[in-house]
This record gives C-alpha cells, structure tokens and sequence, in this order.
C-alpha cells in the first residue's frame, strides 16, 4: 500500500533522504512491503544548486500548501529552527498527519507541547533522528527500556564539536577542523549552535527527558561550549593522560534531575575518549540493565537520514494499521538541580610564582573551600611556575569557590584555565 510523504526541507538531511527514498524504492518495497511515494519537497531557494536535485515535479517554496496536500499523509520535517519548522509540524498533527523530525531545538523546546498535540490527535510525533544521527537511541529509551529505573545517561551527542576535538588533537587549527566538519555536513546550518553546546544541550534535554520520564526543556540544562578550550591545556591532558571532549551528562539523584553539557577532560583508557571524528556514544545506566552504550556515526546526511527513514516506516505502518496511537511517553514534575549541587571533579591550570610554600597555600585554600586535591604537578621554576592540580569530586559550587579564592592570592599571577574532569573515580 501507497503512503504520501511530503518532506520539508531538502538540505543536507532531506537531499540524503530523498535520494534514497527515489533510488531505493524497489528495496525498501521488497524489505517492508510499503511503497513510499514522495508527493512533494519544500525548500527555501527553488534555484540552488544541490548535490542531489529535487526533481522539478516535487520541489516547492510553499511548505503550508505541501503539509495540507491531501495526498500527502505523512510530514517529514528536515528544515530546522523554531520557526517555521514548529508552526508546520503543529500543522501536520493538527490535521491528524503524523510527523517525523530530525530538529531537536524543535523537540527540545516545544517538545511536551507538541507530544501531548499528536497523542490528543491520536497520531505519533517521532524523532529518532534528533539526537545521535544514525544510532538508535530514542526507540531504545522510550520503548525497550520503557520500564527501567534509569539513573544516567552520559555520552558525546555533538559529532561537529567530537570532529573538532580530534583534529585539534591531531595538531589541527580550531578554524580549519571547523571548516572541515562543514563541508562534511555535520554543522548546524549556523555553527556556533554547535560549538556554544547549544545543539548537544537540545539532546541532553531530550535524552534526560526521555530517560527519566521528567520534562527537561532546553534552558534547564547548564551549557558551555568549546570555545574557550586552549589548546596549551590540550597538550597538557594529553600529557596527564586525558582526552578533552563536550559532554552530555543527565543524571536522576534522589534530590532531583541533574543535565549538562560542558568540555571534561576524560582518561585516555575510558571508551569515550576512544569516539573519534564526528562518531557519537552514549552509555545508558539503570539498575536491572546496569550500562548500555549506544555508539556509530552522529552526524552527516547518509546516516541521519537512515533514522529519519526508520521513523517514516514506523509511522507508516501505524498509519496502515489504521489504529489509534497510544501514547509513547508520559512526563511526571520532578526538580532539576541547580548546577552547584553537583558533585564534579576538575583540573586547574595556575600561573604561579615558585616560591617556598606556594603549594600549601594553593592546597589551603581549596580545603577552605571544601575541594581535596588529587594530583599536583609543576612546570618552570621562579617567577613563570605553572601548577596543574586534578580535584577529587566536590561540590561544583565549592569548586567554584575555591578557584574565586585563588584568585584573591597574591602568589597566584593566574587561574589560567578550569575543565571538569569525567572518570569514575571518586
Ligand atoms: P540544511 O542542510 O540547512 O537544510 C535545511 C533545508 O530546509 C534546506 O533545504 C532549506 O532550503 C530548507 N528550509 C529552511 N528554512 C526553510 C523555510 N523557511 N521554508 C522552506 N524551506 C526551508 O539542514 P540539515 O543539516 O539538513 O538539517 C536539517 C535538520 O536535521 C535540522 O533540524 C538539524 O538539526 C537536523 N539534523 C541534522 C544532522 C546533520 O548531520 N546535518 C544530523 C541530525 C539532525 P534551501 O535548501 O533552499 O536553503
Ligand atoms: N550538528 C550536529 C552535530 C548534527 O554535529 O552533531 C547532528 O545532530
């Protein structure tokens, strides 16, 4: 049996995928028996160039006139951004049409709105495709592991910031291995979305969401981005024996939902320190399951577009049972912490003056402030010392406040640079 799909957007994700849905119709019949016709394709620029060309029968400017084409019975929404990609898929449900979205700022921010719309139309919002690129992970939360008491969810979700990363530890320039990812096709349509951790905070509000069965909407998750990693600490991890990488971290503690996005400085033997390139990987923790980790190709057109695709088969299927769709997720209030309420460890770089107990005094003062120290080291002598101290886990608002302390010393020229550090060590 025949499903329309109209498909808004035909960039990077959208060209990937109607290229496969045209050449590969016979195989996609022949594995599920659906034919997936696709009615129409919305773009901004009906004159671009594109990699792929949206035959001239398909392609449109109009995306409202293709969301409310009769022949159209399933949305595919591959534009990005707020607007108009939220007003289209409020459209779609509206109009009983289910929708499949890779946009996580989407689902990030209008997500429980949009939800609770497609379960009172009785159609389903899927959105595999929105965080992890190729790796099934959202199915695996909400549907296998529906059940689980999950306590963390802990991984890379930017595959942009991971390529990045891995340059620049292979000696790259940040702007050269950013301009890499680009023409790769891993980087929002505007980068810095990546670079600030904007994108990876949309997907641990995702993840965090789903894991807990807590709404965890994009402003409460802490972020920090990249930009002010300074490769001179990037020499230094490597020689500590760290990787630095932007983390996605989601945690259920019996105080509440902790979520954030931030560089850590992870060991060289830990497996995320292993997820190079634009790969993802995320480790799922729970009590019965213990540790899962889901990990592949988070970014560029080909695998994305393999997650959009396993949705619209989803979804076509429900729409060809023609029954009511029960709803997926449920989402009960909880608290979410306050960063400062976290337990996290880092690595401090200080610019010193050597002198005869400097070291008891940089140490005083993190005890003051309730932080142990876990390793010291030195480099130079004299007037131009450099210190770099690892910390046990504390507090992050003690953290905090021990490096404000620091500053305040006048035996300290400098708090050069903090990172957290991620090992699962106390
Ligand atoms: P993209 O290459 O920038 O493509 C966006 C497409 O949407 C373009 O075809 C653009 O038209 C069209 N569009 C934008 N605004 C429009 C408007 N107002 N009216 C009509 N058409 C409009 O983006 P992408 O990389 O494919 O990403 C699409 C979505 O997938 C985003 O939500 C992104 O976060 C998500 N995603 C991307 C990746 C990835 O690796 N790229 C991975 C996972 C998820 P023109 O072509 O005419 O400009
Ligand atoms: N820009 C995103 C990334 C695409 O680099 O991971 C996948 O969501």
């Amino acid at each position: 049996m025949k499903v329309g799909i109209g498909i808004l957007g035909g960039g990077t994700v959208g060209g990937a995928l109607l290229q496969y849905l045209i050449n590969e119709q016979k195989a996609i019949v022949a594995k599920t028996g659906l034919e997936l016709e696709v009615r129409g394709v919305a773009v901004r620029s009906l004159s671009k160039t594109r990699s792929f060309p949206i035959p001239t029968g398909l392609i449109t400017d109009q995306p409202e006139q293709l969301v409310d084409d009769p022949s159209v019975d399933l949305v595919v929404e591959l534009m990005g951004g707020l607007e108009p990609a939220g007003d289209l898929v409020m459209q779609a449900l509206q109009a009983g049409k289910p929708v499949v979205t890779a946009n996580k700022e989407l689902v990030a921010t209008r997500g429980a709105e949009l939800i609770r719309r497609a379960e009172e139309k009785g159609v389903s919002l899927l959105f595999e495709a929105a965080v992890g690129g190729g790796i099934p992970i959202i199915r695996p939360l909400s549907e296998s592991l529906a059940g689980e008491q999950i306590t963390r969810v802990l991984g890379i979700v930017n595959g942009t910031t991971n390529y990045i990363l891995t340059r620049m530890s292979e000696g790259l320039g940040f702007a050269e291995a950013l301009e890499e990812a680009q023409a790769l096709g891993y980087a929002e349509a505007d980068p810095t979305a990546d670079v600030s951790g904007a994108d990876a905070a949309a997907k641990t509000a995702i993840l965090a969401s789903l894991a807990f069965g807590t709404w965890v909407s994009v402003d409460g998750v802490y972020r920090e981005g990249i930009e002010s990693l300074d490769p001179v600490d990037l020499r230094y991890a490597a020689d500590l024996g760290y990787l630095p990488k932007l983390l996605a971290i989601g945690e259920e503690t019996p105080n509440g939902v902790s979520a954030r996005v931030h560089p850590a400085l992870v060991p060289l033997d830990h497996p995320l320190a292993l997820v190079r390139g634009a790969n993802n990987a995320v480790f799922i923790e729970g009590p019965q399951v213990g540790e899962l980790l889901f990990m592949g190709p988070g970014a560029g057109g080909g695998p994305t577009a393999t997650a959009v695709l396993g949705d619209i088969i989803d979804a076509a299927r429900e729409l060809l049972a023609e029954a009511q769709v029960a709803p997926r997720i449920r989402f009960a209030p909880g608290r979410l912490l306050d960063f400062g309420e976290v337990e996290t460890k880092w690595y401090v770089r200080l610019e010193v003056a050597d002198a005869p107990g400097v070291l008891a005094l940089v140490a005083g003062t993190f005890g003051d402030a309730g932080v142990s120290i876990k390793s010291v080291w030195q480099e130079g002598r004299g007037e131009d010392a450099t210190l770099l101290l690892i910390t046990h886990d504390a507090l992050e608002s003690n953290q905090r406040a021990a490096v404000t302390a620091l500053r305040s010393l006048e035996v300290v020229t400098e708090v050069a640079a903090t990172i957290r550090v991620q090992s699962d060590e106390p």
